[in-house]
């Protein structure tokens, strides 16, 4: 049982507050320096100390109507497709150019379609699926350890157990100039001026939200 009062509700107070204006709110500690995956951009963005679940799991929750099936938007987005994106002929002209075979097996592709590449077999569970583009951890962090609800509901905890909490940093590891689909002109900037990479328009994008007024508690059992 979460006792009434508890962080749920601060938690969501919270968010309601830091979504006010268009500042990019930086909340998530800075990237750590040492992982096994450290510069690889597409790689986790915590060190490698909780596994990774795999978007089937963020899915159980994650695709019911009621919490806003951040899973079924997330499906429908390019990051779902992002693998097979480089089994197109424009990434094999790409991967030409860059003197790449295949570009579904080069670590100079993958590292940025994919999620947890680089990370060791052990640290990612049996059936996670190496080729299911950039999933929920690729920007969240690897799951693992947050993703039951009495943490998922609670902020703090689930920041303990590996959540990242989002901001500009987490896209430009793969949305760089080190991608061959990188253009510098691609964003309009609302001051003037052009960039290849905006985070308040790019989140526009993908956004994925909890509905207003969502209450976990009321939406089946807190495990
Ligand atoms: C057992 C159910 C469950 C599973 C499994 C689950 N979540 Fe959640 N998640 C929730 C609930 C409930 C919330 C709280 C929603 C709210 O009140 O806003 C939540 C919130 C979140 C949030 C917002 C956190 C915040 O404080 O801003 C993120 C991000 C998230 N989940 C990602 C994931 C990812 C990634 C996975 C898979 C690794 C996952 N979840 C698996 C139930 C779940
Ligand atoms: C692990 C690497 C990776 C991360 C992290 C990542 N992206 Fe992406 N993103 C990609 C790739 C690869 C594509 C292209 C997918 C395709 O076309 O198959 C893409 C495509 C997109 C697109 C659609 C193309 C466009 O310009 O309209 C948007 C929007 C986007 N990403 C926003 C974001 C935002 C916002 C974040 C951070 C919250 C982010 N991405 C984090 C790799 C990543
Ligand atoms: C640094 C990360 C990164 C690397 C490395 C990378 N990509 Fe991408 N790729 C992206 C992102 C991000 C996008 C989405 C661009 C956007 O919309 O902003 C993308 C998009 C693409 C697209 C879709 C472009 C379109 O116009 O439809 C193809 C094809 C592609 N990449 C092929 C490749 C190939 C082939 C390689 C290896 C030679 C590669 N990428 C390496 C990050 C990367
Ligand atoms: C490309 C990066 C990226 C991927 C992939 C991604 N998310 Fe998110 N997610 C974000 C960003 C950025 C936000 C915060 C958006 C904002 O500021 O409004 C967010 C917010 C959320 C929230 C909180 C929404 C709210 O209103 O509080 C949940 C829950 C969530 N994501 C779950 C998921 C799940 C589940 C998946 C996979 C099925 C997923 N996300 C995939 C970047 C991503």
């Amino acid at each position: 049982m979460i006792p009434e009062g508890s962080s749920i509700r601060l938690g969501r107070a919270i968010r309601g507050l830091l979504t006010i204006g268009s500042s990019v709110v930086v909340l998530a500690p800075a990237l750590p320096a040492t992982s096994a995956a450290d510069g690889i951009p597409g790689a986790s963005s915590v060190p490698v100390v909780h596994k990774f679940a795999g978007n089937h799991k963020c899915k159980t929750c994650h695709e019911k109507e009621p919490i806003g099936n951040q899973y079924g938007v997330w499906l429908d987005s390019t990051h779902a497709k992002a693998f097979g994106t480089l089994a197109t002929d424009k990434a094999k002209k790409w991967g030409a150019e860059a003197g790449v075979d295949d570009p579904q097996a080069d670590e100079k592709c993958v590292k940025c379609h994919s999620t947890a590449y680089g990370v060791p077999d052990k640290m990612v569970s049996r059936k996670f699926d190496r080729t299911a583009g950039v999933q929920c951890e690729a920007c969240h962090g690897a799951g693992k350890d947050f993703r039951k609800k009495k943490v998922m509901i609670d902020r703090d905890l689930a920041v303990s157990k590996g959540l990242v909490l989002q901001n500009a940093e987490v896209c430009t590891r793969c949305h760089n100039d080190e991608s061959p689909a990188w253009d510098p002109g691609r964003y309009s900037l609302p001051g003037g001026g052009k960039a290849g990479f905006d985070y308040d328009q790019a989140v526009k994008k993908i956004v994925h939200p909890v509905p207003e007024g969502y209450d976990p508690l009321a939406d089946g059992e807190v495990d």
